[in-house]
């Protein structure tokens, strides 16, 4: 018996020592080897979003990856400012403005996803309650979409003859969030994180404002963000004193500027999922970025914090992302109510945005029963999103 196991000892040392006879310069580590190829920051952005959502979407997740990595689908955010006669063009197009266009009835396979939701979260009764107050929706903002399976593609926008474009293409649940701010007319609102503009442009189309701040912590970015502006806003406005850019860190915002706005939008950077898994440029899961990846959430927390802070008591903020990602999004959210009351002694009372998956449901998918705020999923017949929102109000 001992000479069996003294022969099994011997045979596993040799089974180590062969690697000896490996020469030396033909051994390598792995992860030291700069002839492996690098795999691509769009695969790591996959693996990393398998590993995380499979768990948090549970039997969402198949679907809503096959939509991620599928042709999205855009909308055309009409721009009041043009004197092109867009609107009419679009709509001979076969696109409908999907902001009036809210009635009830759903495609067959609509009601199917939201019996199944209302199950979950939505009894029918609280939908009934809502529609009684539902969110009031500015009637100048309109974003046109092609019907659900249709992925005809928008032709660019023409300028007309002041040289502003008819229309800015854009995910239309973008718009979502700046319809759920529900500006009100004279308002005062703080865009921290605002280029390169889309939601912008969005809440210009409003015609309501009283005072626009726009900011974005990124030189390079604002400069886009203006060119957007020049291209879809007369002169005038944007030379008007009711309007103004800066270019600041929006973490530190409240420190210069608090209790003011009555409405702040904190559209932060995120994971950008759909761009993650489809564009390996500028992409936030380059191993180069990690560092800056890991640290979003951190950064997510500090934008909310201050856009928190701008606002007035009584005012209201919304916190919006690209990401399906609850540790960016309903933790963020969390702890930024936590922390709002903790260190500044501001009470939040979150807004019920319930209304929105109702009204919209005939053009983009909802998360059924998330347990804050509300998020369009990718779907392959309204490939939209992701995007993520939650309405926070101000009582103190
Ligand atoms: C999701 S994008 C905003 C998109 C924009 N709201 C729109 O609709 O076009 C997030 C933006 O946050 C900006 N950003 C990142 N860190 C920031 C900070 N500390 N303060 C202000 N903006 C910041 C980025 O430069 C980026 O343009």
């Amino acid at each position: 018996m001992m000479a069996l196991l003294l022969d099994a000892r011997l045979l596993v040392r040799k089974v180590k020592d062969l690697s000896c006879f490996t020469p030396r310069r033909h051994r390598v580590k792995g992860k030291w080897a700069a002839t492996l190829a690098k795999q691509p920051a769009t695969s790591l952005a996959l693996q990393h979003f398998d590993a995380t959502y499979s768990g948090q979407l549970g039997e969402l997740w198949p679907s809503i990856r096959v939509a991620l990595l599928s042709e999205k689908k855009y909308g055309a955010l009409f721009n009041n400012f043009s004197h092109e006669s867009t609107l009419a063009q679009l709509e001979a197009q076969g696109c409908r403005d999907f902001i009036s266009d809210t009635g009830t009835e759903a495609q067959p396979s609509e009601v199917a996803v939201e019996e199944e939701s209302n199950c979950v979260s939505i009894k029918k009764s609280d939908i009934d309650g809502q529609l009684l107050s539902p969110l009031q929706l500015s009637p100048h903002i309109k974003c046109l979409v092609f019907p659900r399976g249709d992925i005809t593609r928008f032709k660019p926008a023409r300028p007309d003859m002041y040289g502003l474009l008819g229309y800015y293409l854009m995910d239309a649940a973008s718009v979502l969030p700046v319809l759920a701010l529900d500006v009100q007319e004279g308002h005062s609102v703080l865009d921290l994180c605002a280029a390169p503009g889309g939601k912008t442009l969005a809440l210009l189309q409003t015609q309501s404002i009283g005072f626009l701040c726009v900011n974005d912590s990124s030189v390079s970015r604002t400069l886009r963000l203006r060119r957007v502006l020049r291209s879809f806003v007369p002169k005038q406005l944007l030379t008007d004193e009711k309007l103004h850019i800066s270019s600041l860190d929006g973490t530190k915002w409240g420190e210069v500027e608090s209790n003011t706005f009555d409405r702040v939008l904190v559209d932060v950077p995120c994971t950008t999922d759909r761009h993650s898994v489809t564009e390996d440029d500028n992409n936030i899961f380059s191993k180069s970025r990690t560092g800056e990846r890991r640290r979003l959430p951190q950064l997510q927390l500090e934008l909310l914090l201050a856009g928190i802070e701008a606002a007035c008591p009584g005012g209201e903020i919304l916190y919006s992302t690209c990401t399906l990602s609850q540790i960016q999004n309903q933790s963020v959210v969390e702890q930024a109510i936590f922390l709002a009351q903790e260190n500044h002694g501001i009470r939040l009372q979150v807004v019920d945005l319930k209304p929105l998956p109702h009204m919209f449901r005939k053009t983009f998918h909802f998360a059924p029963n998330l347990h804050l705020g509300e998020m369009v999923i990718p779907h392959l017949a309204a490939n939209f999103g992701p995007i993520y929102m939650c309405k926070l109000r101000r009582l103190s």
